[in-house]
């Protein structure tokens, strides 16, 4: 594998020859970010994905992100640089379990978060992301019974900016999950004045001390449209690049965990992702996202009507 600038090159060149595009979410690595044809939130991502006319996409991000892109762009080869980048979320979410809540409630929708398998979007009816749930769920009648899954936080905070019972699925994200309520008011302390954003994954002891609460593009738009020069920023750091790249005289601080510091909210999953895997999945077209055609059909259903009811 070649290195530094090398390695770079590389990438460059096996991109043009494979007449690839590379896709990155926010919560990639710096160097993966400036690299990547397009950086966005999972909605923008999905779009990139459904309109690309590349050949190859490479999906910098986690797997339920390039089953959306293989689910939406069936032609194309996709490839995933580490196979193992997951999401504790759609780990906490086994098709068979939720198939069973869904029998369970045979008179509810089932509105499901997009960080999950593709077997239990084709078991849902709506797909919606941080940036299209609040659009979507407004457009649902509120006499209409709807189960959410898997994100118990962002159904949560649905449930209570829209004043909605939704019956909620129990998964958390692990990131956002690990944020101090203390160390997060230790640290407004420390920065009078500064207010906080926060990603819906956060639990309610964050949400609570927030000035907005939006996806990861909603965060990144807040920063440039805010006045104060600094921003307490909860949700996973690395989009904090983006940040500092638009706004380089500002200060962008992470929110932290009970350490005191940001870096136990890195994703783990994410962080698999790595240059060295990008240019191998690159040049061997591996690891590479398959789909049967039956559940791919079925899960396309769920994702057309969140691109559908978002636009
Ligand atoms: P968004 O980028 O859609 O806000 O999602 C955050 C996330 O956790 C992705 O895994
Ligand atoms: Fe999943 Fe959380 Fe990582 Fe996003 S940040 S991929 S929700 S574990």
């Amino acid at each position: 594998i070649p290195t530094g600038q090398d390695l770079r090159a590389e990438i460059e060149r096996l991109r043009k020859e494979r007449k690839a595009v590379i896709l990155a979410h926010y919560y990639q690595r710096p160097e993966l970010q400036d690299l990547a044809d397009f950086v966005g939130d999972s909605l923008e991502l999905s779009r990139k994905a459904a309109d690309t006319d590349a050949e190859v996409i490479a999906f910098c991000g986690v797997k339920f992100m390039a089953d959306t892109a293989k689910i939406l762009s069936p032609n194309k080869i996709v490839v995933l640089p580490d196979v193992d980048a997951g999401c504790s979320l759609e780990d906490s979410c086994p098709p068979q379990k939720f198939r069973a809540f869904r029998e369970r409630h045979p008179d509810h929708i089932a509105l499901t978060y997009i960080n999950c398998s593709t077997e239990v979007k084709a078991l849902s009816d709506i797909i919606v992301t941080s940036s299209s749930a609040e659009t979507i769920i407004s457009q649902i009648p509120r006499d209409q019974k709807i189960i959410f899954g898997p994100d118990r936080h962002l159904g949560g905070y649905l449930n209570r900016k829209f004043d909605r019972d939704m019956l909620l699925w129990p998964g958390v994200c692990i990131v956002h999950e690990a944020f101090s309520e203390k160390e997060l008011l230790k640290l407004q302390a420390e920065n009078p004045g500064a207010p906080i954003a926060a990603h819906p994954e956060c639990p309610p002891t964050i949400i609570d001390h927030a000035d907005y609460v939006g996806s990861t593009s909603g965060i990144l738009n807040y920063a440039k449209t805010m006045v104060e020069d600094t921003l307490i920023v909860a949700t996973e750091p690395h989009i904090i690049h983006q940040m500092q790249k638009a706004l380089p005289n500002k200060n962008f601080i992470g929110a932290p965990g009970a350490d005191g510091n940001c870096n136990c909210n890195i994703c783990p999953y994410m962080a698999l992702n790595t240059m060295e895997k990008l240019y191998l999945s690159l040049r061997d077209l591996t690891p590479r996202v398959e789909i049967e055609e039956g559940l791919r059909l079925a899960a396309k259903k769920s994702l057309d009507r969140m691109l559908e009811m978002a636009s």
